[in-house]
């Protein structure tokens, strides 16, 4: 039954487009001035192309504006705890591992081998911050530890065997 409804509706849009194709055949001939139409849709083009430059400005102005992203969000003289954290083939040196809840932290990333990734997850494993740990340069990461929880720090860069190694835990009570 399917098989058949399959192929009586195929065997109707073979004819139907085998009968547009007839029709543009049968009309190719004919000659007609196209200037006017083509005009009006240059025009409608051009409206659109300003409406989507205009729309898109907006855009990024509105996405922009909170640049940079990983500025303190502390505020000016608050009390902030220096963390140096330096990624290895493979693991984690972290200075300081254990905070308060309210706690206005600053890591500061680096690595002496190869480009690590420094993620810290919540408990529910969803990634709250993060930064890239780079040979011979340092990238600083800045956050406050609103919640109380075992924070668990992974590697976000593929550096090597022992990637899936690279595990540290941050607890803050
Ligand atoms: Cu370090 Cu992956």
């Amino acid at each position: 039954m399917i098989q058949t409804v399959a192929w009586v509706s195929s065997l109707f849009f073979i004819l139907i487009i085998a009968a547009v194709f007839a029709w543009v055949f049968l009309n190719s001939k004919k000659k007609e001035n196209f200037n006017k139409v083509v005009k009006k849709w240059y025009k409608t083009r051009k409206v659109y192309g300003v409406i989507v430059v205009l729309l898109m400005l907006v855009v990024t102005i509105y996405t922009l504006r909170e640049l940079p992203y990983n500025a303190p969000v502390y505020e000016a003289g608050t009390d902030v705890h220096v963390v140096d954290v330096e990624a290895i083939q493979f693991g984690w040196n972290i200075s300081q591992t254990e905070f308060s809840v309210g706690d206005s932290v600053e890591f500061n990333v680096t690595t002496p081998d190869v480009t690590h990734g420094f993620g810290i997850y919540n408990e529910d494993m969803e990634l709250i911050a993060q930064t890239q740990a780079m040979p011979e340069y340092t990238n600083t990461v800045y956050m406050t530890f609103s919640e109380a929880g075992t924070y668990t720090v992974l590697c976000l860069e593929y550096c090597g065997l022992g990637h899936h190694l690279m595990m540290a835990e941050l607890i803050v009570e």
